[in-house]
């Protein structure tokens, strides 16, 4: 599939991902969602590939939402299928191995603030708009919201967001535990740019154990996950990163990983 409605280009390891559709504030319908897909397939089949980054076009919205004119014409039938497809594909972008990290220029509201909360880092520029505003819509989340954000920010808080439908400003949203950081606008992209390159000079293998220990935190219970982070740290033993960033340590030089 041809992209129309998402920019992806690979620099150095890093992919940036841009959601392209200014004029409705970058709102998802399924082509959207499904061109999503596409490219977080190709992120997952790139063996160069180290960081993805997810943003939006121009300067006012990261991703407003669904479509809610596509939506609105939808079936209960279709929009369980339209559903399911947002689900798989954030559940998709979420399994990667790189790390992935949202640099939110603007509103991120209903899917799109379930689009950040499927990254594993949400940096915020100082213009960004947090909510989950379903219910004036007489819906709730779909794409996950009432799962992911309970778990990132606090049953309390997501309750609160998701109930009321108010938005939040991006300092705020940073109290909650839903940004890392706020930066001026205009930096937004080099703040996350930056911090995907050094993400990307670790070993490939490593962060990718880290990141799958880090996120059967919030779904398994302390002996699973304590588990299967014994099980990863004995594993990365066998790699040559390990070998290379334990030898270079010892050797006072900087380690050159491999990403094997
Ligand atoms: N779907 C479709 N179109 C959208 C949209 C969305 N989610 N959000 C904005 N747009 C469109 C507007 O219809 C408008 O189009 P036209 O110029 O053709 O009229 C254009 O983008 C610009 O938007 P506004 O004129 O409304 O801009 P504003 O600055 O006055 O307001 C806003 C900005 C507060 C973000 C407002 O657009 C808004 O409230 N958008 C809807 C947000 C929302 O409800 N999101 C949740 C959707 S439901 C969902 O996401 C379900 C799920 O979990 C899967």
């Amino acid at each position: 599939m041809q992209l129309q409605n998402l920019l992806y280009a690979v620099q150095d390891g890093v992919g940036v991902v841009t959601v392209n559709r200014p004029k409705a504030l970058n709102a998802l319908d399924t082509r959207t969602i499904e061109e999503l897909g596409q490219v977080v397939e190709a992120a997952r089949t790139d063996a160069s590939l180290r960081a993805l980054v997810v943003t939006g076009a121009g300067d006012k919205a990261f991703v407003a939402g669904a479509d809610i004119a596509h939506m609105s014409a939808l079936s209960a039938l279709e929009a369980r299928r339209f559903v399911d497809l947002g689900h798989r594909t954030l559940a998709a972008l979420e399994a990667l191995d790189v790390p992935t990290i949202a640099a939110v220029n603007g509103f991120a509201l209903g899917g799109g603030c379930e689009l950040a909360l499927a990254c594993d880092l949400v940096y915020a520029g100082e213009k960004a708009r947090f909510g989950q505003p379903e219910v004036n819509l007489g819906l709730i989340p779909g794409f996950g919201g009432t799962q992911r954000l309970a778990r990132r920010v606090g049953p309390m808080r997501a309750m609160e967001l998701i109930l009321t439908g108010d938005m939040v400003d991006a300092a705020r949203a940073r109290e909650m535990g839903l940004v890392l950081e706020v930066v001026p606008a205009g930096k937004l992209m080099e703040h996350v740019l930056g911090v995907a390159r050094k993400v990307a000079g670790k070993g490939a293998v490593c962060v990718a154990q880290a990141k799958r220990a880090v996120l059967a935190a919030s779904d398994a219970d302390l002996a699973t996950g304590t588990q299967l982070e014994r099980q990863a740290f004995a594993v990365l033993f066998g790699t040559e990163d390990a070998r290379e960033g334990m030898e270079a340590f010892l050797k006072k030089r900087p380690a050159r990983f491999q990403g094997r």
